[in-house]
């Protein structure tokens, strides 16, 4: 390994100029005007997974976005990683709230500004350069592996799951390697072993057929924002409790052996408010910040819109009101199920006073593994080599759909590895990789695909 961590060592800068060229593709995959970039940016990605020395590269098209595979599979002996990332990125505004602009990666204080840089572009690419390192000095890899890179991740993965099943044959592997979450905190390395599901909807209530003077009509109808805010307001209670009927029917409670791991994890509560900026934190009673954000379900509200927002005043009653809203689940919730029990809440509580229309968006199952397997423990030890420390165990509060697909469809267990950070700004402004990260990362993936490879399953 040492001529091969020599390499990464020579070669950091290079990776910082090539990062940037990835990072420069606007791929965001959920808006239509970004259609050809996110398609250059999955050839950008092909092209760079055959500089490398991956084989049979291409592109697999799907109704959306196209998947990038590509394989190395010279190791017969060996075991297989099916490595799973996304090209594809979050839409940027406001822009004017970046310091840099989002699509020129700007490097300050030893860290990378660009969409993507964290989530999940620059996890991908190091991945690849961790490859590199292996083919260009050895002319081979440890291990074998199977690349799925995807662009439809933050739009809900919504022909992934078609792709998977449709090439089982071509994804058989042994486990499933994703670098697209932050570890527990800046110099704490860790292994996710969970993760949030989800499911999204937006809500559209309409109270007249247009927009009516407030003065003439005003107190004659219901004005459908002050529904829509009564509506919303019902869906939790003062401690935080979800209210939709059935909500925790399935929800597998928080065991007290791992209430105890999440408290011994160096975690400041204080630290945490100040740095989100938020005046008090707010959650379910009876849970740790921790335990809220990775082990309980939530409801959220995405966006609001309604009636007149411009400067001045308008006195209007407005006829429409939308709401976006989601739900993060948690074992063993499942999506469909949760998303039938909220048409059936919503429905419920929204007064006869307005129309309502429930549009079901994307959503995912949640996930979690023990963390006591082989792949676990040698990613351990990967981490262990390229952080020169342990990692911790942790859970998150996102969610990557198709990891609970890789395991039911496909069977696979999965490891993941993730290097951003909790203030990477991931979805916001100034979403930034710390490049001592990233560089350690590097070294770790190409431990890790070690590590792996002298597996004996
Ligand atoms: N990389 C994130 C998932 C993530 C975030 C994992 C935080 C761990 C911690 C991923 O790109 C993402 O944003 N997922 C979406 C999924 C949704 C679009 C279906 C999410 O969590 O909102
Ligand atoms: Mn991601
Ligand atoms: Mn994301």
């Amino acid at each position: 390994m040492n001529k091969i961590v020599d390499f990464i060592n020579v070669n950091r800068d290079r990776y910082i100029e090539e990062m940037k060229r990835y990072l420069a593709i606007p791929s965001i995959s959920a808006l239509p005007e970004h259609k050809g970039d996110v398609r250059t940016c999955a050839e950008w990605t092909a092209d760079e997974m055959r500089r490398i020395g991956l084989q049979n590269v291409r592109l697999e098209e799907t109704p959306g976005h196209p998947v990038v595979y590509g394989e190395w599979l010279g190791a017969p002996n060996a075991p297989t990683i099916l490595f799973y990332g996304h090209y594809d990125v979050q839409p940027v505004d406001p822009v004017s709230l970046w310091t840099s602009p989002p699509f020129e990666a700007t490097i300050r204080d030893g860290e990378i500004y660009a969409r993507g840089s964290a989530d999940d572009k620059g996890q991908v690419f190091m991945h690849f350069k961790a490859v590199e390192a292996h083919l260009k000095q050895h002319g081979s890899l440890p291990v074998n592996m199977k690349f799925v890179i995807e662009g439809e991740e933050e739009v809900g993965s919504a022909h992934l799951d078609d792709f998977i099943r449709a090439h089982k044959e071509l994804l058989k592997a042994d486990v499933v390697v994703i670098s697209d979450s932050p570890m527990f905190d800046r110099g704490i390395p860790s292994i996710c072993y969970g993760l949030r599901g989800l499911t999204y909807f937006q809500i559209d209530l309409r109270g007249s057929k247009s927009d009516l003077h407030s003065g003439s009509f005003g107190g004659a109808v219901a004005n459908p924002a002050m529904v829509l805010a009564q509506v919303l307001a019902q869906m939790k209670d003062r401690s935080g409790r979800v209210k939709i009927d059935g909500f925790y029917d399935d929800v597998l409670p928080l065991t007290e052996a791992e209430r105890d791991e999440f408290k011994k994890l160096p975690f400041n509560e204080k630290k945490y408010r100040q740095e989100l900026g938020a005046p008090k934190l707010f959650g379910e009673a009876g849970y740790s910040t921790l335990e809220r954000v990775w082990g309980r379900p939530t409801f959220e509200v995405n966006g609001l819109l309604s009636g007149f927002t411009g400067d001045g005043a308008k006195t209007v009653l407005p006829a429409v009101a939308m709401a976006k809203v989601s739900m993060r689940l948690v074992p063993n919730q499942d999506p469909r199920i949760i998303g039938d029990l909220f048409e059936a809440y919503l429905k419920k509580v929204t007064p006869k006073t307005v129309d309502l229309s429930i549009t079901r968006m994307h959503g995912g199952k949640p996930w979690m593994t023990s963390f006591d397997n082989q792949f676990v423990q040698a990613a351990g030890r990967a981490i262990e080599q390229g952080f020169g420390q342990r990692p911790v165990f942790n859970r998150e509060g996102g969610s990557i759909p198709v990891v609970s697909t890789f395991q039911e469809e496909l069977g696979l267990p999965c490891v993941l590895f993730g290097i951003g950070l909790p203030d990477e700004n991931a979805h916001a402004p100034d979403e930034k990789l710390d490049l001592g990260n990233f560089h350690n990362g590097v070294i770790a993936s190409a431990y890790l695909y070690q590590e792996i490879g002298a597996l004996t399953l």
